[in-house]
């Protein structure tokens, strides 16, 4: 691929649900001067996501569309980012699949944050799974989206040691910690 400047960077929505601390993180590494995005737009699906704060913060342009009617809601997502020129989705923390349809229409790539060691642990309660089964490991993993929950291609994984006194809201502060250098480094492997 060709090496992106700062006129072409790829122009990036980040979708959430929650707090936000990866949308924060991508805001923060798409100011560096490596980085080969920018961020443009976040969606969330509820008005209610904490981390739609750093929208205001930082300036950047905010949606929120209630998925209440999948098909529909997803229509107007890709009819917006055509119209905003988007060409790059960063899932984090973002609590709704995407359909079939919605990826087959996007015209570019789409990732996301995922708080296991995949294919272990796809969907909830990750760090939970990883404590009652007295995992030594775990870790997080940035991977391609597909219509398949949490199964698309890999693109980085980071994997820590789990401590014996380790709870899952413990475990999950250690490997958040983790998952904010992988996005980015992620990120930097496919786009540069
Ligand atoms: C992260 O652990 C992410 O991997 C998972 O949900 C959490 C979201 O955290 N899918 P935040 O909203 O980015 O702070």
């Amino acid at each position: 691929m060709e090496k992106l400047t700062g006129l072409n960077k790829l122009k990036t929505v980040v979708f959430i649900s929650g707090t936000g601390s990866n949308f924060k993180n991508l805001i923060e590494f798409a100011k560096i001067k490596k980085t080969p995005i920018s961020i443009n737009l976040v969606i969330s699906d509820t008005s209610k996501a904490k981390g739609l704060k750093y929208a205001d913060q930082f300036n950047i342009k905010k949606k929120i569309f209630n998925f209440q009617n999948n098909k529909d809601t997803e229509k107007h997502i890709l009819i917006l980012l055509k119209k905003e020129k988007i060409n790059f989705i960063c899932l984090a923390g973002f609590m709704k699949i995407l359909s079939k349809n919605f990826i087959k229409g996007f015209d570019g790539k789409i990732i996301n944050i995922h708080p296991s060691l995949l294919p272990k642990y796809k969907g909830l309660n990750t760090h939970y799974r990883a404590i009652i089964n007295k995992d030594k490991f775990a870790g997080c993993t940035v991977h391609y989206v597909t219509e398949k929950l949490d199964s698309g291609k890999v693109i980085m994984q980071k994997k820590i040691k789990v401590a014996i006194k380790d709870n899952p809201t413990s475990l999950a502060k250690k490997v958040l910690k983790q998952e904010h250098k992988l996005y980015p480094a992620a990120i930097l492997k496919i786009l540069n």
